[in-house]
């Protein structure tokens, strides 16, 4: 019998009121069953919120660095269970090790970080235009912030959620995506040990149709985070512009790594290959496009399908494996729907492009790393997100073509370039219409400590990371204090005074 999970409500572990679970399963090998996590509904979420409104009454009248204090222990106890934690994580989520052990580090930064900015959560001093008056603001807490989170990143990105909203004072509802419970919850165990008083933090399992349209519809919950797909952001966008609440958005990419004529060609071989394939392409920074100039199209290509096909899949538990698999069968169908795409479109699929079999891979979502040539501009495989190992290759002329379709789709997250004339990267620093640029590096490995997200279609303006997510996570408050012992009216007043 799998053992039960349970939610995080109100300082306690509790089951979900129907009483349902629902299953996770190891994605390297599906007939593993890792445990049953609670399928809750809305009156699981009704307890939640409830109790997220006492923890933040308590939670906000907590000295700001005290409250950094917490998460900094939080950080310390993760960071000492890194290797538990990461392990834990590739079973659930598939990835290989050393890329859980970079999930969990990512989110020991994001600790520290936040536990630092517990001492600034800067407000500004400024003159008032009368004599004898101040004018000043400061950062307020904004309530209960329902934080719903994706599988790719099962650590880091709700860390990058939940320690920014209570440092900033908030109570956080967290959902985690239902194919990576078990990490969450040893996030929720981490910040128990590390001191969060009851209520401040609450964890409710579930399916997102069931319990994350009940957060963002709950009109309790004026804050909402959510990191996933377009398609749904744009439906938790529709309810929250109705009710008026404040959303933030990552979604989608199709992010491009354009390698140049005059580029160091084995970094831009090795930059591919981590960009694209890393996370077995389930990143929303993934590179999809990769836009070759045309004198080494062909042999950067060669060499290219070469290194690919011996990338190493596997189990990411096991040595040597360089390729986890898909999260889940629903993903390897997308995948695999998206070459037949590609096929009807007339792109050339150079390897790969299938389900991957043999030793270790039959009861895995294993996807062989896909290289397609001759994708056009505009076309499905152009513009559209896979979240999988396939790689469109477009062919160009000129930088300014380079720019063009870099631009061109939808999205904006993340683009990268290799050149070395200094010219053509800043061009590209300018140009490209994104929310993150690398020069000679991949289109994935933003750091903590830096505001991340992108234009069009993948964000709606916020970002979460750095210093940026602390606005959004409170509110701006001004105080006047007027010390003159007189009305005195701005605007009105303000120019009798004046010595001109
Ligand atoms: C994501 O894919 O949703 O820059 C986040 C990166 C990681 C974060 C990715 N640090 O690829």
């Amino acid at each position: 019998m799998s053992k039960k999970y349970k939610n995080y409500i109100n300082g306690e572990w509790v089951e979900p009121s129907s009483g349902e679970y629902f299953e996770n399963r190891n994605p390297a090998n599906h007939k593993e069953v890792i445990g049953l996590w609670p399928r809750s509904n809305a009156r699981d979420l009704a307890c939640a919120v409830d109790a997220a409104k006492k923890g933040f009454e308590v939670w906000r009248r907590t000295p700001a660095p005290l409250r950094g204090d917490v998460i900094r222990r939080a950080g310390d106890i993760i960071a000492s269970r890194k290797d538990e934690i990461a392990s834990a994580m590739t079973r659930e989520m598939g990835k290989v090790l050393k890329e859980t052990e970079g999930d969990v580090q990512e989110g020991i930064d994001t600790a520290y970080y936040a536990a630092t900015e517990g001492r600034r959560l800067f407000g500004h001093t400024v003159p008032s235009e009368l004599r004898d008056k101040w004018a000043m603001s400061y950062r307020r807490p904004m309530g209960v912030c329902g934080l719903i989170t994706p599988f790719n990143f099962p650590l880091a990105i709700p860390t990058w959620k939940m320690f920014p909203a209570l440092v900033c004072g908030n109570a956080v509802i967290l959902k985690p995506a239902e194919d990576v419970p078990h990490s969450a919850t040893l996030l929720v165990e981490a910040m128990i040990e590390a001191g969060i008083p009851k209520g401040v933090i609450q964890l409710v399992h579930g399916l997102g149709e069931e319990v994350g349209a009940a957060i963002v519809e709950h009109p309790d919950i004026p804050v909402i985070s959510f990191t996933g797909s377009t398609s749904v952001g744009s439906m938790i966008g529709e309810t929250c512009g109705r009710m008026h609440k404040r959303l933030s958005l990552e979604m989608g990419g199709k992010n491009a790594q354009i390698v140049m004529d005059d580029a160091n060609q084995e970094l831009a071989l090795d930059g591919v290959l981590w960009g694209a394939f890393g996370t077995t392409g389930q990143r929303c920074t993934a590179t999809s496009r990769l836009l070759l100039q045309d004198r080494i199209h062909d042999e950067f290509l060669d060499r290219l399908v070469q290194r690919a096909q011996r990338l190493k899949l596997g189990d990411g538990l096991k040595d040597g494996s360089e390729v986890g698999p898909l999260i889940n069968d629903q993903s390897a169908q997308k995948v695999a729907s998206y070459v037949d795409i590609a096929r009807q479109e007339g792109d050339e699929v150079l390897t790969g492009g299938r389900r991957a079999e043999g030793d270790g891979l039959n009861d895995g979502f294993f996807f062989e790393p896909t290289i397609l040539r001759g994708v056009r501009p505009g076309s499905r495989l152009a513009c559209e997100e896979v979240f999988g190992p396939v790689l469109s290759v477009i062919r160009f002329s000129e930088l300014d073509e380079a720019i063009r379709i870099n631009n061109e789709v939808d999205y904006g997250l993340s683009s990268s370039i290799y050149t070395n004339d200094v010219r053509t990267a800043f061009r590209a620093m300018t140009e490209f219409d994104n929310g993150i640029t690398y020069i000679n590096a991949p289109t994935i490995g933003a750091e903590a400590h830096l505001p991340f997200g992108g234009v069009k279609k993948t964000g709606n303006g916020h970002r979460e990371g750095g210093w940026e997510v602390y606005e959004f996570y409170s509110e701006t408050k001004v105080l006047y204090v007027d010390f003159s012992g007189k009305l005195q009216r701005a605007q009105i007043d303000t120019y009798e005074a004046a010595p001109y």
